[in-house]
């Protein structure tokens, strides 16, 4: 999982969007966090994701230590449905309970199926997208915009927000900050 964190700091500190939202100093921690899979998981190292040349590297440290992260969800089928609960997951790579720690800000690897919709959902703290491959539209109440590999989305804080993919599965690199860090997304609808 370091490869992992390595090649996420390379794309980071070379983004001044990602950096003015929140950074890390120093080394961090492993929480020696034992591997897991879910239904979701086993897709994200078969897909191709379209890319840019700045975030391929990344994708690719993804891909070869996917069996080493902690896989999770973060809804219940009954919530989102069984197409979504299996073609979604994310990992946490730093945070209060990631492979990292840090009790600061959180940060995810995420990973969606093609032609899935993300419903209307919200969070205390304030929310990051930086897309590393596929394509979605992404949705506020104000912006509808397809995003691609390197583009970038902020959320505030409690901002409803959703999501659709398009033909191609999406893996995104999503930084939280601030309060409610330790806690979960709430579907809005
Ligand atoms: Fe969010």
């Amino acid at each position: 999982m370091y490869q992992v964190l390595e090649k996420a700091k390379l794309i980071w500190e070379a983004n001044s969007e990602l950096i003015d939202f929140c950074h890390i100093e120093g080394s961090l921690l492993s929480n020696n966090l034992t591997p897991t899979t879910t239904a979701g998981s086993l897709l994200v190292t078969k897909a191709e994701y379209r890319a840019s040349k700045k975030t391929i590297p990344l994708i690719q440290a993804i891909k070869k230590h996917a069996h080493e992260a902690r896989w999770l969800q973060t809804y219940s089928t009954s919530e989102v449905g069984k197409d979504f609960s299996n073609r979604h997951c994310y990992f946490e790579l730093i945070g209060p309970k990631g492979h990292f720690y840090n009790d600061k800000i959180r940060a995810f690897i995420c990973y969606w199926g093609k032609h899935l919709n993300y419903k209307w959902h919200s969070h205390e703290a304030e929310e990051l997208y930086y897309v590393l491959g596929g394509q979605a539209t992404f949705r506020t109440m104000t912006v509808e915009k397809v995003l691609k590999a390197g583009d970038t989305q902020f959320h505030k804080s409690w901002e409803s927000h959703s999501m659709d993919t398009l033909e191609e599965p999406i893996l995104a690199f999503i930084l939280w900050r601030g309060n409610g860090l330790n806690k979960l997304a709430k579907i809005d609808e």
